[in-house]
């Protein structure tokens, strides 16, 4: 970890302007720089970097930050990686805090066992052009169609078919027996070890830094009483559940096509490359994991499912998409042809060919799951209806309002159903999912817990509430390194922060002062990279406007809130008992921003009767419906507490 004096030293020494120029050319404005927006088309500039403040805001895609704010969206580092960085830049020595033996020991492990796999790979590499290696495996590819640039981006290579031939060469090169275990290059049994891959063509599969961390090998044998594939076991370098093959390959493309194509195997990212196509990756026929998603949302939000055309696939392709839709990614699909993958489907046809088909199959979850699904309900009701739910609770576990009001209008014109039904069901599915949380939360009697709270409806954001923001970020730098526990079977010990995060974030909501805003962001990434918060990052930040706030929250006493104040209803010093305070404030925000949006949507409403747009009327009275039902509830939940106490 890089200690905290580091972190000082790189947040005082970096001039942001400096940091930025190397990727946006800027102009001097007044006392401010401006620029074309690294993040958007825009053709009027419209990106600012402010030096005093060491912040940027970008208003066409409405970013901003500091210095490492902006690496981190711009070249997608960690909040790590950023620091280095900029270490580097300023010629700032990295000083790390305390690693302990097992660290070491550990890292020198990973290290060993990276060597290996990197010398496997070379090894492997150069079966290719053997006598043996030419006859059977690189005739095997070229007979495939595979071309030379593409063998050689990705390191494909060939094991040969004596059973210890790596196992050998590798020890007699002076690598452990150990790490060849360990890596599952080789399988050890009692008296006798020998070659995983032997005999098999080989894919490298890389980490997202470029290292070989593991294999994938193919059979060339035609027969069914042999795995088609074998793949390196799970180890400390290779977690399946975290690789994407081809991922290495494709970084770049991923962010310059802004989008990802997702394919099921490592001839099908062959394919797709070999056709000019490189944002593509394989999940490696394993069901795809969030991890993976969250993998490729770090490098774009788009990603396009190229699924294999045959009947059984495709249901089980619906997880999977519910999967991406929840981590709040956009899907798109596109169907192969019966009984083809996108590598067989490419192999007699032109790059052009080829992508063009990609491009014109291309339709959303949607169109996709409808038309997969109304073949089964013909014209019977019952299955119609199961259809119509199924549909909306893909739509229902997206984590954006305002996306999810898009495509329920989409579902509306596909299946024929009015638009505020669908809606409807897409709350109370949302409700029943946030009451199954909060019965598991408080299922533990005996703990001081934390309830899940009343949602505001997706499409109130965005409201001024100057007062209710500052409070939540008091809390947030004050008290966020503080636990709160759960009631659940596990007794969850969640942070402060965390909490905060999670309901602010649940309900779309975003700050509208852009300070909070900005603290509220830089929290969040801390807290996503694992760290505690620091204080000492807000009081010794580069804007002037954190820090004064930031000095002046933690530096106070425990002040009297003045939301209490106001509400005169109870009163007690803040931090004695955030179990209670915290969600209080997150409450009385909401209250505060839905107070607003009834105010907004009444007068609304009252324009369109005048103009006697009934339509409209209609619609809104149904969103002031449901604004005054959460209204109701988390009235009355600060009520209860209120009383309770
Ligand atoms: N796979 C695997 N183990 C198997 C079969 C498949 O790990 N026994 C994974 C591989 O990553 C493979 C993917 O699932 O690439 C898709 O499997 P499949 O469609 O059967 O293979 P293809 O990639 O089409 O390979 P080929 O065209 O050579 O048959
Ligand atoms: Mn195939």
């Amino acid at each position: 970890m890089i200690n905290q004096e580091t972190v000082n030293k790189i947040f005082d020494t970096v001039d942001i302007v400096e940091v930025i120029s190397d990727f946006v050319t800027l102009k001097k404005s007044g006392t401010n720089y401006k620029g074309l927006s690294p993040f958007t088309n825009e053709k009027t500039p419209s990106f600012m970097v402010s030096p005093s403040k060491g912040i940027f805001k970008d208003f066409s895609s409405g970013k901003g930050g500091n210095a490492v704010g902006f690496l981190m969206e711009h070249e997608k580092l960690s909040y790590p990686e950023a620091l280095k960085y900029l270490a580097r830049k300023y010629n700032i020595d990295i000083e790390e805090t305390e690693v302990t033996p097992e660290d070491i020991q550990q890292r020198n492990e990973r290290e060993s066992m990276l060597a290996v796999t990197q010398y496997a790979r070379k090894y492997f590499t150069r079966q290719l052009q053997t006598a043996e290696g030419k006859a059977v495996a690189y005739s095997y590819l070229r007979q495939r169609g595979i071309r030379d640039d593409i063998i050689e981006k990705f390191q494909l290579g060939y094991s040969p078919g004596e059973r210890r031939a790596l196992t050998e060469d590798a020890i007699k090169n002076g690598y452990k027996k150990e790490f060849l275990v360990k890596t599952g290059l080789t399988i050890e049994k009692e008296d006798y070890s020998f070659d995983r891959f032997a005999g098999r063509i080989i894919f490298p599969i890389h980490g997202i830094s470029g290292n070989v961390i593991g294999f994938g090998g193919r059979t060339l044998k035609a027969g069914k009483n042999v795995a088609k594939y074998l793949n390196s076991p799970e180890s400390d370098i290779y977690h399946k559940s975290r690789v994407l093959y081809g991922l290495f390959q494709a970084k770049k493309s991923l962010v310059n096509n802004n989008r990802c194509f997702l394919v099921e195997g490592y001839t099908d990212v062959l394919a797709l490359h070999q056709a000019g196509i490189e944002n593509v990756v394989a999940s490696s026929g394993t069901a795809l994991t969030s991890e993976q998603i969250r993998l490729i949302k770090r490098f774009t939000e788009n990603i396009t499912v190229l699924f294999d055309g045959d009947e059984a696939g495709l249901k089980a392709s619906f997880r999977g998409i519910d999967m991406i839709l929840e981590e709040g990614l956009n899907v798109k699909v596109v169907l192969m042809p019966e009984g083809e993958d996108p590598d067989s489907f490419s192999r007699d046809r032109s790059s052009s060919e080829f992508t063009e088909y990609i491009n014109s199959s291309e339709q959303d979850f949607i169109t996709f799951k409808t038309r997969v699904l109304i073949s089964d309900t013909k014209n019977d009701p019952i299955k119609r209806a199961n259809m119509i739910t199924d549909i909306v609770r893909s739509v229902a576990i997206i984590p954006d309002g305002i996306k999810r009001t898009v495509y329920l209008k989409e579902c509306s014109l596909l299946l024929d159903v009015e638009e505020h039904v669908l809606y409807s069901e897409v709350n109370k599915i949302r409700a029943r999912k946030r009451e199954q949380n909060w019965k598991k939360e408080k299922s533990r009697p005996d703990q001081v817990y934390v309830p899940v709270q009343p949602t505001v409806p997706s499409f109130v954001k965005n409201v001024y509430s100057e007062i209710e923001e500052r409070e939540i970020i008091y809390f947030l730098l004050k008290f966020g390194n503080e636990s709160l526990r759960l009631r659940n079977e596990e007794n969850t010990e969640i942070s402060v922060s965390q909490y905060i995060i999670r309901e602010i974030q649940n309900d779309d909501l975003e700050f509208t002062n852009l300070i909070y805003k900005q603290v509220f962001e830089n929290v969040k990434a801390m807290i996503e990279s694992g760290k505690p918060i620091n204080e000492k990052v807000f009081t010794f930040h580069d804007s002037k406007e954190i820090q004064d706030l930031a000095v002046d929250i933690v530096t106070s006493k425990y002040e009297l809130s003045k939301v209490w104040k106001r509400k005169d209803s109870y009163i007690e010093l803040p931090g004695e008992n955030l179990a209670v305070e915290v969600p209080k404030a997150l409450l009385l925000y909401k209250l505060k921003v839905i107070d607003m949006a009834l105010e907004g949507l009444r007068r609304q409403i009252g324009e369109y009767e005048k103009e006697k747009d009934d339509r409209k009327v209609m619609e809104l009275m149904a969103h002031l419906r449901d604004v005054e039902t959460a209204k109701n509830e988390i009235s009355k939940v600060i009520g209860e507490r209120i009383i309770l106490r």
